[in-house]
């Protein structure tokens, strides 16, 4: 997704503004562009790297924007990449978001004699804000009146040579916050630039504008109303976002799930009383007593592992759990009963549109809203009526692993919480309890045993095709290790429920077709060896992950991983890691860019 950076303050932009792009670089983008007071802008297709090295000596000034772009509209090239300006080159913008009505203000612009430089719909805004800032408006209330014009979303930064001391920026649906140095702010669209400047930052909410010069700021509404805002504290340090010895994100966040998995739980197991501890769900937990049912919904990993939630909900607290794409669920009339019905939403970044709309829907219809979300202050967080923090920490490969498994975790505690409130007896929330708290170090067995599992992926690693099954709380581990292969080989995987099989992709299966299987031994192991020995039957080759101590299985599976025993419903956080490590592993032996695939970005923060 795109990025926004800026500057204003008493030293030069440009370092902060270079170093900022480069920040966000993990988001994916294809083009890059920067503008500085007194300086003009400059805008490269390709890396940050190659707009760096085009910047001219001189090119300085103290006060700037900067912008990575991931094309929606118009192809990747420099002429559309940010910033855009206006027909008289006083106004120049960059922004995030899509404008919905883009098409048919460019023709009214068009018909007034505006000429437009490029295929952006970003460029409609550039104009429409040079249109009645050239006419004698204040940059910020040129600026309001061109957003009230447009239908969509903006993060949104802006600039003019006729006011070089002031930057204006608006958010509507994408993130913006600024970081509050000494006389200097620092703008981003997340908080990673903002990690090695300042601690101090400032969310922009929806339908807020913020001015900004070395002097101050003013954030304000759309209607020019003063707005009260809290100084809020960053609590990532820059080494937490940044790789360390590892040779990629993915590798280094895997590593860091033991850690991950602790922080989750910190404070939040009450092992003496069997019961979970979420102090983020307590000002709703009476809402929590009549509730009768539960929607969780997520893309993606989130979804899938929204889909464990469900089993995990109704085995312990009895109550149905309906799991929805957010993309879908989002256009799906709610003929939930609202007071009645809880939307669960599970979101990594707290930014993904289709999820943070599907949100926006429930709380229209009076449901109660929670949120999973890793980044704190991030828009889901913040629109949801509560919920519960991730606490996994920055999560920069594309492919979700720790927070993944994080989202897991804390799927545990609320289907213990819920289910404490209900009939599920003490003895067996201290089983939960005590099974939670060995998770760590039952992961670190599986980490210290990746050669094995290395060695298996660069056996498969010239696939063209693998099949992932599993049964109950592992038919969603087979989802999400089908997501993992695919979107970091770019092999085509899929998974599918074992019992599925004779309906259909035992059609797909030869000696060219592997098949994963998550064969633990849990209720329906023997199940699970009915499918390893019919695909085996047809030639197939199967990589069975399995618990410690089955060694039997190895007279049906080519290949065998082991994970250590747990409780049947924590399971799938260790079956899962394994499938992350194969996936890397087999991407690693393509060589392939593992933690930005091609085509992906980190937070869809666009349909
Ligand atoms: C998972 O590996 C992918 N990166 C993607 O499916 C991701 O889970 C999805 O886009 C949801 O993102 P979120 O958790 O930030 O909402």
């Amino acid at each position: 997704m795109c990025g926004i950076v800026g500057y204003i303050g008493r030293k030069d932009a440009v370092p902060f503004l270079i170093d900022g792009l480069k920040a966000l670089e993990y988001r994916g983008y294809d083009s890059a562009g920067i503008y500085v007071t007194g300086s003009g802008a400059v805008k490269r297709a390709g890396k940050v790297a190659v707009l760096a090295s085009s910047l001219p000596d001189t090119f300085s000034g103290n006060a700037g924007i900067a912008h990575t772009r991931w094309a929606t509209h118009g192809p990747p090239t420099e002429r559309n990449a940010h910033p855009h300006t206006d027909a008289s080159q006083s106004v120049w913008i960059v922004h995030n978001g899509i404008i919905e009505n883009h098409a048919e203000l460019r023709d009214m612009l068009i018909q007034e004699g505006i000429p437009f430089s490029s295929d952006t719909d970003t460029e409609v805004l550039s104009q429409l804000i040079g249109t009645y800032h050239t006419r004698g408006d204040l940059l910020e209330d040129a600026v309001e009146k061109a957003l009230k014009k447009i239908r969509g979303t903006y993060g949104l930064a802006v600039m003019s040579n006729r006011e070089p001391s002031k930057i204006v920026i608006a958010r509507l649906g994408s993130p913006l916050m600024f970081g509050v140095g000494t006389d200097e702010y620092y703008i981003a669209s997340d908080a990673t630039p903002l990690l090695s400047r300042t601690r101090n930052v400032i969310y922009l909410e929806d339908g807020e504008l913020a001015i900004l010069t070395k002097e101050g700021y003013v954030v304000r509404d759309m209607s020019r109303q003063p707005i009260e805002k809290t100084i809020e504290t960053l609590e990532w340090s820059t080494e937490a976002a940044q790789k360390h010895s590892f040779e990629h994100f993915m590798l280094k966040e895997i590593m860091e799930i033991p850690e991950v998995i602790q922080d989750t739980l910190r404070g939040r197991v009450a092992t003496k009383d069997g019961d979970a501890v979420l102090g983020g769900l307590r000002d709703v937990a009476k809402r929590f007593k009549d509730v009768r049912r539960i929607i969780i919904t997520g893309c993606g990993s989130a979804y899938y592992a929204g889909f464990v939630g469900k089993h995990l909900i109704e085995e312990f607290a009895g109550i149905p759990v309906e799991i929805e794409i957010a993309s879908e669920l989002r256009y799906r009339p709610f003929t939930a009963d609202p007071k009645h019905t809880v939307l669960l939403a599970v979101s990594q970044s707290g930014e993904t549109a289709d999820t943070l709309e599907a949100i926006r829907l429930a709380k229209k219809q009076g449901m109660l809203t929670l949120g999973i979300v890793n980044v704190v202050g991030s828009t889901i967080a913040r629109e949801t009526d509560a919920g519960i923090y991730n606490h996994a920490g920055p999560e920069i490969g594309v492919a979700s692993t720790k927070a993944f498994v994080s989202q897991l975790v804390v799927l545990i505690l609320v289907a213990l919480f819920l289910g404490r409130m209900r009939t599920l007896s003490t003895a067996e929330g201290k089983k939960l309890a005590k099974a939670l708290l060995k998770l760590p170090e039952q992961v670190r067995t599986i980490l210290a045993g990746r050669k094995a599992i290395e060695k298996i992926a660069r056996k498969y690693s010239n696939v063209e095709n693998v099949l992932y099954i599993g049964r109950k709380y592992q038919c969603p581990v087979a989802y999400e290790g089908a997501l993992k292969l695919k979107e970091i080989s770019y092999i085509h995987a899929e998974g599918y429920g074992a019992g599925e099989m004779k309906h259909g992709p035992l059609a797909l299966i030869d000696e060219s077709f592997p098949t994963v299987a998550l064969a633990p031994r849990d209720s329906l192991y023997e199940k699970m060896c009915s499918n390893i020995e019919e695909i085996r039957a047809r030639g197939g080759k199967v990589i069975a992950v399995t618990t410690d101590g089955n060694n039997a299985i190895r007279r049906i599976a080519d290949d065998v991983i082991f994970v250590p025993k747990t409780h049947e419903a924590l399971l799938p956080i260790l079956t899962t890691i394994p499938l992350q490590l194969f996936a890397y592993y087999v991407a690693r032996e393509r060589g392939l860019p593992i933690d930005k695939p091609r085509n992906l970005a980190k937070s869809v923060t666009v349909e």
